[in-house]
């Protein structure tokens, strides 16, 4: 194979829930530069796949009810049917459960426990679940998804991480792991080279990299890469496994990152796989979100030296998608998904242009707008925010006024004007006189070529938003021609200088969306085909199989080309469209004027529970754990404020506050105890409340130290809290549906200045909160996803 290879990669998905756009992002950003690649004539191999394994996997199966492998199954197929449905071209789909990667995975370990880079210890000290990685500090320090962490103690292989300090520095000063951008880059070296000002004012000894920098030696340590305490996961192989009694699976990052090496065919002897992995391994390039450079820039390489193994060329992490200024995450609940923007633009705009079209079509279409608007609207590398407003204003002034206009008016013409034949470039350049008065469009085959350079510079170096901004500027000159020589004049004139000013005018602007078509199609290859057509060009695949999309430049080929059959590329998108997709993303959100349906989210849940909107923002994006300013009131996620930090928090169940074991408290003592103003959540016509109102409440983050049942009361627990500043005693009508074991430790919300009371002759001073679930009203009591203190308000 004499052509030049490009390998490239997504990270593998976790399967802990369904995909959002944040996973959409990545992986057709993946796809653009697969075609970018492609069509220079590399042979290019394209790769994603899922991660199935680890302690948070097995974890949301669990609360899921079904077995690991059954679940991983499900959400796996999700992924895929989703880059499916939006005509991703990768070229293989890895599964970490799958047998050729698990052999693989297998090999790696024995071969690095051969070498004498795997040991045998204990670990005693943090892990994140919600990142799978170990986290230096005391217990209770958060991990990076700012959730609590666990304290671990358990026998672990460790890999001799320590040992590749140095060469880690070395390699990436050089370049020769080239990171990007360099803001990625710097933050890696630092956390590679330590903290040198503080080593050298405690008198240690700095030492110099190989480019003369200060690094402090043994500032890196081994990495656990086994876990003992759970079961889902790759068993670590012979002769390892005999060295201890004790069954390990091996950690789930050394297990994932070895995907880019398993999907190419390595742990397999067969000699096709061998031949696959010489052919493509070392990877040109892993892609991925900013917040697993580490695994990808540290972990990765070393294992890979450690192995003796080529290292991968380069690594580029892009920014997060944020809703509501924070990271777009399954866990957090605050997501967007893409099915939404497939359904809504697929139907509601490409559908009602074109009845007779087919789902497929209509897909591929709103596929290309989300490409178009991610790329366009976020410069690489940088977070951005997410917004069905921004993307609606971004789709209708660039691709439906934009491009989509320029080509549907210019085709037209040239059909009306010149019998659907492109024009050649008919003026004498020689005739002063010509000279004088067509200074724009002589300068146009100078303007495409030098444009080129640009163009080729940006989109070869990721520079995304740059590049289609600068392709877009094509489409506002041509725009600019076409106005001040006003061709429909022109055309009604028969003097021969009109003519072929008339010619040369619709020649500069089809040479110029022959351009913009070309440099468009790898962010968007399904419209860009059409546009192909339109031109008379024929099928843009083989094009970009031939080498022609690589022609950014004028071009005499396309003189005497005859139009294909015209249409509309980019039927204009109704602002109403917002509020349909909002509506999508919360199929069961009450009509602003109710309140909020009580409902229960979570990680493990958020593919069957739909994500609550903000009732106080009708046709503002969902929000479910979404940050509220303290002080606002609102129903459906309550921002409390820590006393003692005064940053804002956020209530897990992230439903509307419903004081739920009220109703299940009177059936048991007679008492009616929803009198708390204007809170009875489910009641449809609730009445307004002031703020004055709600400030009225004293709401109390408190936790369960003691829970018992009350002899002959079965639906009461009796129920001891600690508010941080006293204890209380409360009488919760919640046995039903939770056992004393469940509650011991929760942190929740209790009413704290709700009078005390009598019941079966015991006190109850206060209430906790709950939403009232299904149709049984189940109480779901409401905790937090962050660390709160004790005693904090709610408000
Ligand atoms: O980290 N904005 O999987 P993951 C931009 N299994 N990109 C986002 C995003 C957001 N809000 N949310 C997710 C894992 N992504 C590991 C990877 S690789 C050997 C193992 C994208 O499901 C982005 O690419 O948490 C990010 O790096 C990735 O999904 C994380 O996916
Ligand atoms: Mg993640």
């Amino acid at each position: 194979m004499p052509e030049q290879k490009f390998y490239l990669t997504t990270p593998i998905y976790y399967v802990n829930a369904r995909p959002h756009i944040g996973h959409a992002y990545s992986t057709l950003a993946a796809d653009v530069i697969a075609r970018r690649h492609r069509l220079l004539g590399e042979d290019t191999f394209f790769l994603t796949g899922t991660d199935e394994h680890g302690q948070k996997i097995e974890r949301s199966a669990a609360a899921a009810g079904i077995p690991p492998q059954q679940f991983t199954d499900q959400v796996s197929a999700e992924f895929r049917t989703l880059w499916d449905r939006m005509g991703l071209t990768y070229d293989d789909y890895i599964r970490t459960t799958e047998p050729r990667h698990q052999q693989g995975v297998q090999r790696l370990f024995a071969d690095l426990h051969q070498r004498g880079q795997i040991y045998l210890s204990t670990y005693t000290g943090q892990y994140s679940i919600g990142e799978e990685i170990f986290v230096d500090g005391p217990p209770g320090v958060l991990g990076p998804d700012g959730k609590p962490t666990e304290t671990v103690t358990e026998e672990n292989f460790f890999f001799r991480l320590s040992e590749y300090q140095l060469p880690l520095i070395d390699l990436i000063e050089s370049d020769t792991l080239h990171i990007q951008p360099e803001s990625r880059k710097n933050e890696i070296l630092s956390f590679l080279r330590g903290n040198v000002a503080e080593a050298t004012d405690r008198g240690e000894v700095v030492a110099l990299s190989a480019q003369g920098k200060p690094y402090v030696p043994g500032n890196l340590r081994d990495l656990s890469v086994s876990r003992s305490s759970f079961t889902w996961g790759i068993p670590v192989p012979e002769p390892a496994a005999s060295e201890t009694t004790q069954r390990h699976v091996i950690y789930v990052w050394l297990d994932a990152l070895a995907n880019y090496m398993t999907a190419v065919g390595y742990g397999s002897d067969a000699p096709e796989d061998v031949a696959k992995f010489e052919r493509y391994w070392p990877a040109d390039l892993h892609l991925m979100a900013k917040e697993i450079t580490r695994q990808h820039c540290i972990y990765w390489p070393a294992f890979l030296l450690a192995a003796g193994l080529p290292l991968p060329k380069a690594v580029t992490a892009h920014g997060w998608l944020l809703f509501d200024d924070s990271k777009m995450s399954k866990s957090k609940g605050n997501i967007v998904r893409t099915e939404t923007i497939l359904d809504a633009f697929g139907t509601e705009v490409y559908k009602k242009q074109f009845p007779d079209s087919t789902k497929k079509e209509q897909d591929l279409f709103a596929a290309d707008v989300l490409r178009y608007f991610l790329l366009r609207e976020i410069p690489f590398g940088q977070d951005g925010s997410f917004s069905f407003d921004a993307m609606i204003t971004r789709y209708n002034a660039d691709l439906a006024n934009g491009y989509g206009n320029l080509v549907s008016r210019t085709l037209s013409m040239i059909e009306k004007y010149n019998s659907g034949i492109i024009p050649d470039f008919a003026l004498d350049f020689r005739d002063p006189a010509v000279l004088e008065n067509f200074a724009d469009l002589i300068g146009v085959p100078a303007l495409l070529n030098t444009h080129s350079w640009h163009l080729t510079h940006r989109i070869n170096n990721l520079i995304f938003a740059n590049y289609i901004s600068a392709v877009l500027e094509l489409v506002t000159k041509a725009d600019g021609w076409i106005t001040a020589r006003a061709p429909w004049k022109l055309a009604k004139k028969d003097d021969a200088l009109s003519q072929r000013e008339l010619r040369t005018l619709l020649s500069s602007v089809a040479q110029t969306l022959r351009v913009i078509t070309a440099a468009l199609y790898p962010v968007i290859p399904e419209t860009t085909a059409k546009v192909w057509l339109q031109l008379g060009l024929g099928d843009i695949e083989t094009a970009a199989k031939q080498g022609d999309l690589q022609n950014l430049e004028w071009d005499n080929s396309l003189v005497g080309t005859k139009l294909g059959t015209l249409a509309p590329i980019f039927p204009r998108a109704d602002r109403g469209l917002a509020q349909i997709m909002i509506d999508m993303e919360n199929p069961n959100a009450p009509k602003p004027e109710q309140p909020a349906p009580s409902r229960f989210v979570d990680e493990t849940t958020t593919h069957t529970a739909p994500v609550p909107t903000d009732p106080t923002h009708p046709g503002a994006p969902p929000r479910a754990f979404a940050d509220v300013a303290p002080g606002t009131t609102v129903a459906g996620s309550l921002a409390i404020s820590t006393e003692r930090t005064g940053t804002p928090s956020h209530t897990e169940a992230a439903a509307s506050g419903i004081f739920a074991n009220s109703a299940a408290q009177s059936s048991v003592s007679g008492t009616a105890s929803a009198t708390a103003p204007g809170v009875s959540g489910t009641a449809p016509e609730t009445p307004q409340i002031a703020i004055d109102d709600f400030v009225k409440i004293d709401l109390r983050v408190a936790q369960i130290v003691v829970a018992e049942r009350i002899p002959k009361a079965d639906k009461l627990l009796r129920l001891e809290v600690d508010l941080g500043y006293e204890k209380r005693q409360i009488l919760s009508g919640i046995a039903e549906w939770y056992t004393p074991e469940q509650l011991i430790g929760k942190k929740i919300v209790v009413i704290a200045n709700l009078a005390p009371r009598k019941m079966r002759g015991l006190e109850s001073h206060g209430m906790l909160l709950a939403a009232s679930h299904g149709e049984d009203g189940k109480p779901v009591l409401a905790t937090f996803g962050e660390e709160i203190a004790l005693g904090s308000r709610l408000k």
